[in-house]
């Protein structure tokens, strides 16, 4: 085992949704790094890695995005604020990205195709448009947001997802095209002041089903 049952329960147990955090305490670059890089290595549909990752720091920028964001007060007590970008026009295989990604697999040339064909099959069903597209696009960085949490966690830091924020205004604020890119999440991170919540379940059997 990698890690130990128990500490692996330490780890989701440790992370709640953080309401406000500690205005003082700053992140060392170095764990931000390694919660960035927990992202970074996020599994995605076919390999795709559509995203992108902005990281604001500045306590202007965040006092001005926090009134576009429900006025949540984690927008601006965090110490990071990651904007968690999902990939828009670069998905489709016109842009010729969807080939850079399956040529890093390096597989005979009929195979690659056969790869590329399946997805742009995918994609012709999946997200004819960029509504759709968007909604596939957002489902692969909410992925690296849980490994970002818990990368976090393992470091006594606190986050929080987002999802409460006007996205055409965060995005023009932020000067984001969206039909490059759109925001799927906010993911504040930093420490905690206030002990935290307690985690309201549904109880196991509510939730898993055993099929025979
Ligand atoms: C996609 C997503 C979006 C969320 N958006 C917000 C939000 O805008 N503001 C907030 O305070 N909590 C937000 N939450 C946190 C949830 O309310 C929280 O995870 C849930 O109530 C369970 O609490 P716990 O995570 O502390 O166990 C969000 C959670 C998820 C997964």
């Amino acid at each position: 085992m990698i890690c130990e049952k128990t500490k692996f329960e330490e780890l989701y147990t440790f992370r709640h949704a953080c309401k406000i955090f500690c205005k003082k305490k700053k992140i060392p670059q170095e764990d931000m790094n390694a919660i960035l890089e927990a992202g970074r290595m996020a599994p995605s549909s076919f390999g795709m890695e559509g995203w992108k990752f902005l990281v604001i720091q500045n306590d202007e920028l965040k006092e001005q995005l926090r009134p576009l964001c429900w006025n949540q007060a984690q927008i601006t007590t965090c110490s990071h604020l990651v904007v968690l970008l999902c990939a828009i026009s670069s998905l489709r295989v016109e842009s010729g990205v969807p080939q850079r990604r399956f040529q890093r697999r390096k597989l005979p040339k009929e195979q690659e195709e056969a790869y590329i064909k399946r997805y742009e099959a995918f994609l012709k069903e999946e997200a004819p448009d960029d509504e759709k597209l968007f909604a596939w696009s957002a489902k692969q960085t909410y992925l690296a947001a849980m490994q970002m949490m818990l990368a976090a966690a393992n470091m006594e830091i606190d986050s929080c997802p987002i999802e409460g924020f006007e996205r055409e205004k965060v995005e023009k604020f932020l000067k984001i095209d969206p039909k490059e890119y759109r925001v799927a999440l906010l993911l504040p991170f930093g420490y905690r002041i206030y002990p935290q919540t307690e985690h309201l379940r549904l109880n196991f059997d509510e939730v898993v089903e055993f099929l025979e």
